[in-house]
């Protein structure tokens, strides 16, 4: 694998427009549910990202065809195979462990290799395995894999004890062809889960209540192909957002729904920013100093784990002391010790980050750690006086499509180095 970084001189005024691509947290559940269907499923808007390719290569080793032109991504499953998935594909994405529940419905049988703690924290499956017994599958976990099995699925009154978004997406995703009905109570409200709802519901599923907090599925006996197109990545408008307030710029950001992104730009408002919402765009607008802030993480419709970082880096260059506390992940603060290199004022108490404001950030060597960190670091950079190499940007090529041609459009200078390894 290649390890690319990015050679970014800051403090260039960002403007002008920015398109928002599909969002990757909604695609790849989409891709799985192509699984449960008996024809074709036509996805349009599906962001290039090494994520989703990884996802293909899991449904393509399963036996499934995958076309991916520009962004219209075509899946057939009717020549699906196998059961189980590799550990080295499953190494290089967790979010393969949403064919979990697809394969058990079509299937009736399916081996993961069990997914291990990540960069951000241990992220363990007990959600998506105790709802998915609750539906009749019997789990058994060794050497690494968790193996499951069903001869028939039948509908379950599920209770989620985190509303966890890859558990509900799973329980859904297993529901659908299970015999009578299933309640997931405490579901996760995200966008993402409403999208695949509409997807599940144009396949000849009947799902109810995507959005609450209680979602019911009557299950029917077979589901048929459909075509889809994924919402705006939410996180990704929000990256592009909180560049125009670093660079004192003024970017629109194109195709967006800003009812998924309004704890970001409430928390823009609060800092003093300016926020125009005109459809589905998004100007944002900055001059002279932003305020510090106190934020929370939570599960949507909260403040989202996924802008934690990128806050956390714009705080850095507030004026005043920020206070920003996450619930969701135990280890989301890696970007921290990288953006002190750039001489950020940050202390770090268990779960909550302390930022003292500085004057100014200041190029330096930098690495991202995981892909929300990389965000953080590149915000940073375009921040800072001078050159900011960033290394390991492939963490960043996992969430963010086009970035260097995006930002070169608004007049960032950057550019990439690659390296073979
Ligand atoms: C999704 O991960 C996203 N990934 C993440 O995006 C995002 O950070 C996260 O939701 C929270 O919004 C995808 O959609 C592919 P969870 P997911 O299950 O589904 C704990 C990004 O940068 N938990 O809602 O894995 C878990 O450990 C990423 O794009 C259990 O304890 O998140 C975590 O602390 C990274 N048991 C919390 O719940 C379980 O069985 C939320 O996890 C499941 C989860």
């Amino acid at each position: 694998m290649t390890m690319d970084r990015y050679v970014i001189t800051g403090k260039q005024r960002l403007e002008g427009r920015v398109r928002t691509s599909g969002a990757k947290n909604a695609a790849l559940p989409l891709m799985a549910a192509a699984i449960l269907a008996g024809g074709q499923v036509i996805l349009n808007g599906v962001p290039r990202l090494t994520d989703i390719i990884n996802m293909a290569e899991v449904l393509k080793s399963l036996g499934c065809k995958v076309e991916f032109l520009k962004n219209e991504m075509k899946l057939d499953t009717s020549t699906l195979t196998g059961y189980t998935v590799q550990e080295e594909l499953m190494r290089k994405m967790r979010a393969s462990n949403l064919i979990l529940g697809p394969m058990i419905a079509r299937c009736g049988k399916v081996n993961i290799s069990k997914p291990g703690g990540c960069a951000i924290g241990t992220r363990p499956m007990d959600q998506h395995i105790k709802g998915l017994k609750e539906l009749g599958v019997t789990i058994r976990e060794k050497h690494g894999y968790i193996e499951a099995r069903a001869e028939k699925l039948r509908g379950g009154d599920i209770y989620l004890d985190i509303p966890s978004v890859g558990a509900t997406e799973n329980l859904m995703m297993a529901a659908v062809l299970a015999e009578g009905t299933t309640i997931i109570r405490n579901a996760a409200r995200e966008p993402e889960i409403v999208d695949l709802q509409n997807l599940l519901n144009k396949m000849g599923a009947k799902v109810r209540g995507a959005g609450t907090h209680v979602i019911r599925i009557d299950g029917v006996s077979k589901l048929h192909g459909a075509e889809h197109i994924v919402i705006p990545d939410r996180i990704e408008a929000g990256t592009h957002m909180l560049a125009a307030v670093m660079t004192g710029g003024d970017i629109t950001v194109e195709n967006v729904v800003p009812e998924h992104i309004s704890p970001v730009i409430a928390k823009l408002r609060q800092g003093g920013a300016e926020v125009i919402v005109n459809g589905d765009s998004i100007r944002v607008r900055h001059k002279g100093k932003f305020k510090a802030l106190e934020i929370k993480t939570l599960a949507y419709p909260g403040f989202p784990t996924d802008m934690q970082p990128q806050f956390l880096a714009l705080l850095t260059i507030a004026e005043g002391t920020s206070i920003l506390t996450e619930t969701i992940f135990e280890n989301r603060f890696q970007h921290v010790a990288e953006l002190m290199r750039m001489g950020a004022n940050i202390t770090v108490e268990g779960r909550t980050a302390i930022i003292r404001g500085v004057p100014t950030l200041e190029g330096a060597f930098v690495e991202a750690t995981d892909l929300r960190a990389g965000a953080a670091l590149f915000l940073a950079a375009l921040a800072a006086e001078e050159a900011t190499v960033l290394e390991k940007v492939n963490h960043i090529d996992r969430g963010y499509e086009n970035l260097e041609e995006k930002y070169r459009a608004l007049g960032a200078k950057l550019h990439r180095v690659v390296k073979h390894s």
